[in-house]
């Protein structure tokens, strides 16, 4: 049994402790919000927080993280600068078919947090790893500047 810190609260989670963070999310969990597209930490759909920090999910090995703080999409917006990833998003309509954008939110928040406001260099390092087939980057890169200044 490991015992995961998600969103503030303690969940013991069944399973093996190589099992992908993602898994135990979204399938032990039932926290779905946080989306499975590579499974090999190329596309960014499955980036959640582990310690502050901006992570891929579906290599991240719950062994690894016992006890750690997690969030994820489902508790993002209780924070500050999560509100105002999540506002601005809303306001610039960022979205188009939505499956990358939990992902998208989780590294955007992550960024505003370390760097308050970020140049387009800093926006688009962060952002790089976070793929999206809808095409939405300028979108995104607009939002955050907005989330920033908010
Ligand atoms: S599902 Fe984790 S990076 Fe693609
Ligand atoms: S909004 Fe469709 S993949 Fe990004």
């Amino acid at each position: 049994m490991i015992t995961l810190q998600v969103n503030g609260q303690p969940h013991d989670v069944d399973a093996p402790p190589d099992t992908p963070l993602l898994w135990a999310l979204r399938d032990v969990l039932g926290m779905t919000g946080t989306k499975y597209g590579c499974g090999i930490a190329q596309c960014g759909a499955c980036t959640v927080h582990v310690d502050g920090q901006a992570v891929r999910s579906c290599q991240l090995s719950i062994g690894s993280i016992e006890n750690r703080p997690i969030t994820t999409i489902e508790a993002v917006g209780t924070t500050d600068i999560g509100a105002r990833v999540q506002k601005a998003w809303l306001d610039l309509e960022v979205i188009q078919c939505g499956y990358c954008q939990s992902g998208q939110i989780m590294s955007a928040a992550a960024l505003l947090a370390h760097k308050p406001n970020p140049t387009d260099d800093d926006i688009d390092a962060a952002m790089a790893g976070n793929i999206c087939r809808c095409g939405t980057y300028v979108r995104i890169r607009a939002a955050i500047k907005k989330a920033a200044t908010a």
